[in-house]
């Protein structure tokens, strides 16, 4: 919706109907069953406010390998960098673990990630209030809230360093090359300044620069950027520190900057403090182009094909590809609202159930359905 000036004091609100062109990963295990639902939701979002959404499926992932032998062909790929925006599921699975590196699924989703330039992941670590009780950490400690968000450096460090298998006298060797330049660290780092700008102003840069090159240069840009920002305040935390202050005072935190693999751990650790990893969603993004959706849950294929998967991960996933890429945040609160009354209601998948007698278990495409017909009921 914008707002035009038809005359001089008078404002006329107009619905703006948009036409997208999404790019659809199902993935493996439980992906196509979460993604399922998502788009079921997006399709009831595109009814009640009037846009149109076209949909393109695209192989990645073991799906992928089966179907052409690469975790990622290049004409999959292409369909994601035409598209306007990509949500995706989940990749990977036991079935192609053996496999040689190269044709892993998870290169599939690294190879999209590098192409797609998406180098920031925002990972929000919000603890809902209906779902307190399914946090492992102590009500004294959930009590002071939890919500902070990650901002995670996605298409550099050691994902991206040369990685080695070699025989050296006889002796097997692994090694894995961590790489940062200045401008990759700048370029995230502005986006944690910006990011905590528009929240509670507080930035956590994390590092091992008492250990690690990468991290020194990363503290030093963080530190030069910083009196760009001098709205924001800066702290540095070590990442073993900062694993265990995550556990021992989450609230403590608004905005964590940090590199790839760093973020990848901490938002894992991030999202369980919260009650369950299946209600975390991200978006990958770049200084142009269409940006990256997924829940941060990995293929889960010890539940897949059962419907007994968490979708919120993936429909939350769904509302900030419509909030942050395609500008709809008035479609993006009513999902989230409608995600908010349903847990208010008492449903819940089997990950997030408590013991309280309010709690009713539903299954995944029940869930999907629920939060269908809430977003159809709050619709004003
Ligand atoms: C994530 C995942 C991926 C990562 C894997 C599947 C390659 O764990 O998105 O956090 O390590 O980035
Ligand atoms: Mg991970």
């Amino acid at each position: 919706m914008y707002t035009t000036l038809i005359n001089d004091d008078i404002y006329h609100e107009r619905d703006v109907i948009m036409n997208k062109n999404i790019a659809v990963i199902r993935g493996d295990g439980i992906g196509p069953e979460i993604v399922n639902q998502a788009l079921l939701v997006l399709n009831e979002a595109a009814a009640l406010y009037g846009h149109s959404f076209t949909y393109t499926d695209v192989d990645m992932g073991g799906a992928a390998i089966d179907k052409w032998g690469s975790p990622l062909p290049d004409a999959e790929l292409q369909k994601c960098l035409e598209s306007d925006g990509v949500l995706l599921g989940a990749v990977g699975g036991e079935k192609w673990n053996k496999l040689p590196g190269e044709i892993r699924p998870e290169k599939g989703l690294l190879k999209l990630r590098a192409k797609m330039n998406v180098f920031c992941n925002s990972r929000p670590a919000k603890i809902w209030p209906q779902l307190a009780a399914s946090s492992p950490l102590k009500p004294s400690v959930t009590q002071k809230g939890i919500d902070l968000i990650i901002v995670r450096e996605l298409t550099g460090g050691i994902y991206f360093g040369e990685h080695k298998t070699d025989i050296e006298s006889g002796e097997k060797y692994a090694e894995d090359n961590m790489r940062y330049t200045e401008k990759e660290i700048e370029r995230i780092g502005r986006i944690g300044f910006e990011t905590a700008q528009k929240r509670n102003k507080r930035l956590c840069s994390v590092e091992k620069s008492n250990v690690l090159d990468t991290s020194k240069l990363w503290k030093e840009v963080m530190h030069r950027l910083a009196a760009e920002y001098s709205d924001v305040e800066l702290s540095d935390m070590l990442v073993d520190n900062c694993a265990m202050q995550l556990v021992k005072d989450p609230s403590q935190f608004d905005v964590i900057v940090t590199e790839n693999m760093f973020g990848d751990i901490l938002s894992d650790e991030a999202s369980m403090i919260t009650g369950s990893i299946g209600m975390i969603p991200s978006s990958s993004t770049g200084s142009s182009g269409p940006g990256l959706y997924e829940p941060i849950h990995g293929s889960a294929p010890d539940i897949a094909g059962k419907d007994i998967a968490n979708p919120i991960g993936t429909v939350l996933s769904a509302a900030m590809m419509l909030r942050y890429g395609f500008d709809m945040s008035r479609e993006a609160d009513a999902i989230e609202k409608a995600v908010s009354d349903v847990l208010d209601m008492g449903y819940r998948t089997a990950d997030i159930m408590s013991d309280k007698p309010t709690d009713k278990k539903v299954s995944c495409s029940e869930m999907g359905q629920l939060i269908i017909k809430t977003l159809r009921s709050n619709k004003p």
